[in-house]
């Protein structure tokens, strides 16, 4: 591809696990319409099913696609650029998003750029409107959802280095394993934290693992363990609401000493952080995101999570972070070379993100 820039609007698609979603954006980065559809039938499952994932984005992607373009008031023909999410990600459902794309890509005679999900994740703070002012370089992004847990320092587009993740269980997998326990549904971390108003967050002792120690690396396996130890004497069918309130809570404010915890590290990495960023499902959770602004608030910088639908999987951050790796490409002089060769990435980390 030629130096390039963008004059119309540009269709993303993002399939990575088991939300469809598409979305269209003006070069400037505003939404013209956005379709999220998240596949119901994993509840019933206790979890994401890879392959039944793949057929649904399948079934479902021509649909949303056309809806898409209906709401924004478009035809293919005035789309300027294609994007999706390669990577990282279940396999089946990348090669269907990818492969979509990039048939439209070819038949419009359009670019493709192959976007990395969580650069995408990381630079939806930026799109315009999520935050009161925009959001400089360097910060740093808290990634915590079902999938993902990690610290990652956001220095420029394409810039990325990551400080410290989970060496076992995802934030939000410890949240729905401990869900599970509980007795509530899948997902878990909404329901475990309702349950967790009924209770005191100070009432069972459980351990919060690697506080303190150096670096800014999760682990919640041992924790998970703590509670199934506390749940075992009275057997999941017969824990007194009460417990199991109380037993919420505590993880909780658990997860949430650890979080701060790490945070303070990460940003002892990265003193130069001009915001703290969080994303992801477990963003949602009001008592996590008070912790984190407690944090960012302790080193006078802000706290900023964009709107929960933005912190969870969707296809406008897809949209956004090609968008970005246009602009920056183009400033830089530099040709953008067409992702229509670029294989999808069950892994790709963040280091191996071309940049200008
Ligand atoms: O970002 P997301 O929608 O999907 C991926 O995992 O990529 O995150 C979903 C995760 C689930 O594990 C869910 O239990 C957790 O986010 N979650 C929460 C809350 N809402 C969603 N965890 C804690 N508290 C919540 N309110
Ligand atoms: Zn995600």
């Amino acid at each position: 591809m030629a130096i390039f820039s963008l004059t119309a609007p540009v269709l993303a698609i993002e399939t990575s696990c088991d939300e469809t979603a598409c979305a269209i954006l003006d070069p400037q980065g505003t939404v013209l319409a956005e379709t999220v559809h998240t596949q119901a039938g994993h509840a019933d499952l206790g979890g994401v099913v890879p392959e039944i994932a793949a057929r649904a984005h399948l079934a479902l992607l021509p649909g949303i696609v056309s809806e898409t373009l209906e709401k924004a008031g478009l035809t293919l023909g005035e789309i300027g650029a294609y994007a999706a999410c390669t990577g990282p990600g279940l396999i089946g459902g990348l090669i269907v998003g990818s492969n979509y794309a990039k048939g439209l890509a070819i038949a419009g005679n359009r670019p493709f750029i192959a976007v990395n999900h969580i650069e995408a994740h990381a630079l939806t703070v930026r799109l315009p409107g999520v935050a009161q002012a925009e959001i400089k370089f360097p910060y740093l992004l808290l990634l915590v959802s079902g999938g993902h847990c990690q610290c990652i320092a956001v220095r420029s587009v394409g810039s990325y280095e990551k400080l410290g993740g989970t060496i076992d269980d995802a934030a939000g997998e410890a949240f729905d394993k401990v869900a599970k326990m509980l007795g509530l549904g899948w997902p878990g971390g909404p329901a475990l934290e309702k349950l967790a108003r009924e209770g005191a967050p100070d009432a069972v002792s459980l351990p919060r693992p690697l506080i303190g120690r150096e670096g800014c690396d999760f682990s919640f396996s041992g924790l998970k363990t703590a509670v199934a130890r506390q749940i075992a004497p009275y057997g999941m069918a017969a824990l007194p609401y009460a417990v199991a309130a109380d037993l919420a809570a505590s993880f909780q404010q658990c997860v949430c000493d650890v979080m701060a915890d790490r945070a303070r590290h990460a940003l002892a990495l990265l003193p130069d952080a001009r915001s703290l960023v969080v994303a992801g499902g477990v963003a949602a959770n009001e008592t996590i995101r008070k912790a984190l602004q407690a944090v960012a608030e302790s080193v006078a910088i802000p706290f900023v999570a964009p709107p929960l639908r933005l912190c969870t999987d969707n296809a406008v951050m897809v949209g956004w972070a090609a968008i970005e790796t246009i602009r920056t490409y183009q400033e830089a002089g530099k040709a953008l070379e067409d992702g229509i060769l670029a294989a999808p990435r069950p892994r790709w980390p963040l280091t191996e993100i071309d940049a200008p």
